[in-house]
């Protein structure tokens, strides 16, 4: 391609983690090299509009992008649309805008979405349909990585350790409460955590330390999914590691989060004022960290990943033994987090990794017969 290439930078979404996704957007659009990319801004509200935002991009993190999307869109509907297509209910108003249309001036899609609509194959989905290359995993990959109860039978798979765990369908849970907890305290000693098996960012989990608080938390995290899982709660080192590519993945420096609560919850990760310590690179053992090096790559292919993919561990402090904990196929982005600092550590600093990562998306389309 001669003439630059139009990266789509989507952000926003029906997510909870809707505001990390604006930090993420605000980074990678501000570190995208203007030289070789155009950058078209798509915000998605919490209700799901989509919207071309062509305001300052300060305005993003703060959400009123929103507000001057709305405007613009009223004062020149045309030039702010690429195509409204008119979706299914009645109330869709001229700012429902469906992508369809993009491919013929986007390029390349960065969905800077977190969790569910953006992290689980949803938007990969529509932007497969719509032929539009996009970074990151594929429709698969994304969902699989999302759903903790199918990661980890994978993981099993190719021989990788993961907290044992026991399975509870939320239709069975008023019934049966009285055999799962049976169940569950035959294998597991208080405190046990329990997770809905498709939510990101800590959402719905709790950790129980008596049959109490099971109860409650097993009632909290059926609000958000019909499985749910209850894991042994482990003593342990929290370690990451990033990984990077399509078919010959590279793996990153580990590194280690230190949780300022009692576990790395939602309140942890995203407005703790950075109390939460990441420390890069983690100080463990060489043999260690080469260990789990090996093991992210394994995961990363095992479930299919292409692009990137921040892989999580447990490494228990008693055995020394690492468990898997899960793979985040679009990890937070901004200059802050854990995914590109650990790049920049091993020697790719953020404005080149967002152009390989731009690259591998476009490499992965092309590779298609
Ligand atoms: N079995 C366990 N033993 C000890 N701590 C745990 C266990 N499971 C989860 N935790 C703690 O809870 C946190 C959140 O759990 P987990 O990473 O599984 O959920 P998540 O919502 O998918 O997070 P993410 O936002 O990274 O996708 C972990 O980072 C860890 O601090
Ligand atoms: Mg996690």
């Amino acid at each position: 391609m001669n003439r630059k290439v139009n990266v789509g930078v989507i952000f926003g979404g029906k997510s909870a983690e809707h505001e990390v996704s604006l930090m993420s957007a605000t980074a990678i659009i501000n570190a995208i090299d203007k030289e070789k990319y155009n950058v078209v801004p798509i915000g998605i509200t919490k209700e799901g509009s989509w919207m071309l935002y062509s305001g300052p991009i300060e305005q993003i993190e703060s959400g009123e992008w929103e507000g001057i999307s709305n405007k613009l869109l009223k004062d020149k509907p045309k030039e702010n649309v690429f195509s409204i297509i008119p979706v299914g209910k009645e109330d869709h108003s001229i700012e429902q805008v469906v992508p369809m249309g993009l491919a013929n001036k986007i390029d390349v899609i960065f969905p800077a979405l977190h969790g569910p609509y953006g992290e689980d194959g949803t938007i990969q989905g529509l932007l497969e349909m719509a032929d539009i290359p996009y970074v990151g995993a594929g429709v698969l990959a994304s969902s699989l990585c999302m759903d903790k109860i199918y990661a980890k039978k994978l993981f099993e798979l190719e021989g990788l350790s993961v907290v044992e765990y026991v399975v509870v369908l939320r239709n069975k849970l008023k019934k049966n409460m009285g055999e799962y907890i049976a169940e569950i305290e035959e294998k597991f000693e208080y405190p046990v955590f329990i997770k809905p098996a498709n939510l990101g960012s800590s959402v719905g989990i709790t950790k129980a330390h008596d049959r109490d608080e099971m109860i409650k938390g097993l009632n909290e995290a059926a609000k958000y999914d019909r499985r749910i899982l209850v894991e042994r709660s482990i003593e342990c080192r929290e370690i990451e590691c990033a990984v990077l590519g399509n078919d010959d993945p590279m793996a990153s420096v580990v590194g280690e989060i230190v949780p300022s609560h009692e576990f790395y919850d939602y309140e942890a990760k995203y407005f703790d004022d950075g109390k939460s310590k990441l420390i890069i690179p983690a100080d463990i053992p060489k043999n260690k960290s080469e260990e789990v090096r090996q093991m992210a790559i394994i995961a990363y292919k095992a479930l299919d990943c292409t692009g990137l993919s921040r892989v999580d561990f447990f490494l228990e402090k008693e055995t020394n033994k690492i468990y898997i904990n899960e793979i985040n196929t679009m990890p937070g982005f901004t200059k802050y987090s854990m995914y590109p600092l650990l790049w920049q550590e091993t020697g790719l600093p953020y404005d080149k990794l967002i152009d390989k990562l731009i690259k591998l998306a476009l490499e992965r389309y092309d590779d298609r017969y």
